[in-house]
C-alpha cells in the first residue's frame, strides 16, 4: 500500500505519517526533502510556489512512490490536479487528508520556531486548498496518537485494488482479463441456492491467474476487501438489476469511491445514475464494452463517459485490458461527459444490426435467387475480404455458413426469427429524437421484427402462394460494389447520428478518436473502419469523398440489387433503405414542396418560397 498523508503546512502530516509508517512498518517520506533547492529558497524568501514549481517536486514523489510500492508519504497536494499526479500509474494508493481550520493551525504555526515556511503563508495555502472528496477526512482537532488510531482503524483494509460484480459470461472473461494483466481483483457474485453459489471462489479455483483474486458473496466483505478510493466494475442485467445492485452497495461506499456500469445501459439511465450518486459523493462512469465473450477475455474495446477526474483513475486498468489497434494503443479513450458512453455503444450497436442485416440480404440473393449452398456462398464472402472489405462479421458469416449438424447446414436448423435486446430500438428512438435519417439502422430493427411474426408470415405464405418470379442470376460483383456502398451509407448515417448527439447534449466528442477505438475488439471493427478514422477528421460526409464515377458504379450495382429484391420478393430492407437515402441525396425530384402544401391546405402550417427561401412564411387560402 501506498499512503499519501496531505494537508497544509503546519497540519501535522510529517508527525502523523511517520506514526503511521511505523504502525504499517513501511519507510516513511517527506514531501519537503523532494523539494528542489529552487522551491526552498522561493518559500525562504516568503514567496509562494506556483503550478509549475510543484510539477517536477511531485512528479518526483509520484516516481518514489512507484519505485517503494509500499510507503507513507507525507505531502501538502493541495489540489486536485496536484493529487492526480502524486497518484498517477498507482490507483491503488490510498489518500489521509488532515483536516484543520485556518485559526487551529495559525495557532500552532506560530508556536513553531523550525519551520522554513513563515506562518504568514498559512493564507495562500488555504486559498489554493481543493479538499479531496474521497480517501479518509480526519479533524485535527484532538491528540497525535488518537488520529492514527482512527487512521488505522479507518484505512481500508482492503488491498484487493478493483472490485468486479456479476460473474456471467462477459464478468468472468474481463475478470481473467484483467487478473492476466496483474491487477489484484475483489469478485462478488450473488447467492442463489442451489443455483449460484460460491460462484467467484469456484471460478478464481478454476484458472491460474485468478490466484490473487478474492471471491465473495457478502457485498460488505466484497466492499471492505478493496482500497480506497474503491474502483468496483458492474457486469450485471442492464435496467433494474443494475439499479438493485448501485442500491445496495451505496450506503457500504465512501465519498470518492467509483462505480463502472460495463453493462449495454441505456445512456439516459445512465444519466440519472450519475447525477444521484454525484448527489453522495460517489462517482460513477458508464462504459461501453463491445467484443463478447471472446473480446471481453483477448480485449475489448471500451468507451467510457462520464467524470473525467474519475475517469483518471481507472484508466490504467480499462486501458490495459482493450483491445490495441494499428499503432498498439489501447482501443478504450475517454469518451466525454454523461450517458455518451453508454450512448456510442448504443450506436455502435445500431450500426451493428445494420451490418448484420447487409450481410443477412447478401446471403438471401446468393441462395435464393443464385441458387448458391450454404458453402458456395461462404467462398464467395470469404473473397471478397481481400477487396478492402474485411470486418468481423464478415468473417464470421463465412466461418458460421459451413458449420453442419450431420448433413445439415445448421443455419438451415435455426428459425428465422431474430432476437434483440433493445439497443437497436433505443438507437432509432434516438434518431427520432434527434431529427437524424439513421435510415439503415432503424431498418435493420424493424426486419428483426417482422421475422419475429413468424406465424403471420406463414398464414399469408399459405393463403396467396404465388408462385417465385424468375430472375436472372444477380452479379456478385455487383452484389460486392452494392454492399461496399450500402456499408458506407450505414456508418455515414451512425456517426451522424452521434455527431448531433454531441452538439445537442454538448458531450464534445472526438469522432476520429472513437472510429480509432472501434478498429480493434469491438463486433463492427473492419478495414472500413480503419479508413473512417482519416475521413471523420474532415466531418461525416464519407460519400462525399468517393469519386463521381465510383459513386456512378456502386449506385447502378445497388440499383440493379434492390431491382432484383423486389422482382423477386427477396427483402432487403438495409439495401433499400440505402438505395432511397441515396436517390433523396443525389437527384433533384422535390416532394416536400407537396407535403409542405398539404400542410398548409389542412392547418395553415404555412410555407418558404424557392425564390426566398430565408425570407417570411407564406400561407395560401387554398379553396
Ligand atoms: C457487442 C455486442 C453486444 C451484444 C448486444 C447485441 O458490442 O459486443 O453488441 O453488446 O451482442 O447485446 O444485442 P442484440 O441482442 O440486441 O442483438
Amino acid at each position: 500500500m501506498i499512503l499519501f498523508v496531505m494537508g497544509v503546512c503546519g497540519s501535522g502530516k510529517s508527525t502523523i505519517g511517520q506514526s503511521l509508517a511505523k504502525e504499517l512498518k513501511y519507510p516513511f517520506f517527506d514531501g519537503d526533502d523532494f523539494h528542489p533547492q529552487a522551491n526552498i529558497d522561493k518559500m525562504c524568501k516568503g514567496q509562494p510556489l506556483n503550478d509549475d514549481d510543484r510539477q517536477g517536486w511531485l512528479q518526483a514523489l509520484n516516481q518514489k512512490a512507484k519505485e517503494v510500492k509500499e510507503g507513507v508519504f507525507a505531502c501538502s497536494a493541495l489540489k486536485e490536479s496536484y493529487r492526480q499526479i502524486l497518484f498517477e500509474g498507482i490507483p491503488w494508493g490510498q489518500l489521509v487528508y488532515l483536516n484543520g481550520s485556518f485559526e487551529l493551525i495559525d495557532s500552532r504555526m506560530k508556536a513553531r520556531k523550525d519551520h522554513f515556511m513563515p506562518p504568514g503563508l498559512l493564507t495562500s495555502q488555504f486559498q489554493t486548498l481543493e479538499e479531496p472528496e474521497y480517501g479518509l477526512n480526519i479533524s485535527i482537532d484532538q491528540e497525535p496518537e488518537k488520529i492514527v488510531e482512527e487512521i488505522m482503524e479507518n484505512l481500508s483494509p482492503g488491498n484487493q485494488e478493483f472490485g468486479l460484480i456479476g460473474l456471467g459470461v462477459m464478468g468472468k472473461s474481463l475478470a481473467r482479463n484483467l487478473a492476466g494483466k496483474g491487477f489484484k481483483l475483489a469478485l462478488y457474485n450473488r447467492f442463489v441456492k442451489n443455483s449460484e453459489e460460491q460462484v467467484a471462489e469456484k471460478f478464481i479455483e478454476e484458472f491460474d491467474e485468478l490466484n490473487d483474486c478474492k471471491g465473495f458473496e457478502d457485498l460488505g466483505a466484497f466492499v471492505n476487501s478493496l482500497s480506497t478510493p474503491r474502483k468496483i466494475f458492474l457486469m450485471v442485467n442492464a435496467g433494474k438489476v443494475t439499479d438493485l445492485v448501485i442500491e445496495e452497495l451505496k450506503p457500504l461506499l465512501d465519498k470518492g469511491d467509483i462505480i463502472i456500469d460495463g453493462g449495454n445501459s441505456h445512456f439516459a439511465d445512465t444519466q440519472r445514475r450519475m447525477e444521484d450518486l454525484k448527489a453522495n459523493g460517489l462517482h460513477f462512469i458508464g462504459t461501453g464494452v463491445s467484443g463478447g465473450e471472446e473480446g471481453a477475455l483477448k480485449g475489448p474495446s471500451i468507451m467510457p463517459g462520464g467524470d473525467k477526474e474519475a475517469y483518471q483513475k481507472i484508466a490504467p486498468y480499462l486501458e490495459a485490458i482493450a483491445a490495441r489497434d494499428a499503432q498498439g494503443n489501447g482501443c478504450c479513450t475517454y469518451i466525454g461527459k454523461g450517458g455518451s458512453g453508454h450512448f456510442v455503444k448504443m450506436v455502435h450497436n445500431g450500426i451493428e444490426y445494420a451490418e448484420m442485416q447487409l450481410l443477412a440480404e447478401v446471403y438471401a440473393l446468393l441462395r435464393y435467387v443464385n441458387g448458391l449452398s450454404p458453402e458456395q456462398i461462404s467462398a464467395e464472402l470469404q473473397s471478397w475480404e481481400t477487396n478492402g472489405l474485411s470486418s468481423y462479421l464478415l468473417e464470421i458469416t463465412h466461418k458460421l455458413l459451413l458449420k453442419k449438424e450431420g448433413e445439415a447446414y445448421l443455419v438451415d436448423l435455426i428459425l428465422d426469427k431474430a432476437g434483440n435486446k433493445g439497443t437497436g430500438s433505443w438507437t432509432t428512438i434516438s434518431m427520432a429524437e434527434l431529427g437524424i435519417p439513421a435510415t439503415m439502422i432503424s431498418s435493420a430493427l424493424f426486419a428483426r421484427y417482422i421475422s419475429s411474426f413468424k406465424q403471420k408470415r406463414e398464414r399469408y405464405q399459405k393463403q396467396f402462394d404465388l408462385s417465385k418470379t424468375k430472375q436472372n442470376q444477380v452479379s456478385t460483383n455487383d452484389l460486392r460494389n452494392a454492399y461496399q456502398l450500402a456499408r458506407l451509407v450505414n456508418h455515414q448515417q451512425g456517426f451522424e447520428l452521434i455527431n448531433e448527439a454531441s452538439k445537442q447534449y454538448q458531450w464534445e466528442l472526438n469522432l476520429p478518436e472513437l472510429a480509432r477505438i472501434w478498429t480493434n475488439g469491438c463486433i463492427i471493427r473492419s478495414e472500413l473502419m480503419e479508413e473512417l478514422i482519416g475521413r471523420l477528421k474532415s466531418g461525416t460526409d464519407f460519400l462525399l469523398t468517393l469519386e463521381k464515377e465510383e459513386l456512378a458504379i456502386k449506385l447502378e450495382a445497388l440499383k440493379a440489387i434492390t431491382i432484383a429484391g423486389i422482382q423477386t420478393g427477396v427483402s432487403l430492407p438495409t439495401h433499400l433503405s440505402a438505395m432511397d437515402y441515396l436517390n433523396a441525396l443525389l437527384f433533384d425530384y422535390p416532394t416536400a414542396n407537396i407535403i409542405q402544401a398539404q400542410r398548409d391546405f389542412f392547418g395553415a402550417h404555412t410555407y418558404k418560397r424557392v425564390d426566398d427561401p430565408e425570407g417570411p412564411s407564406h400561407h395560401t387560402v387554398w379553396e
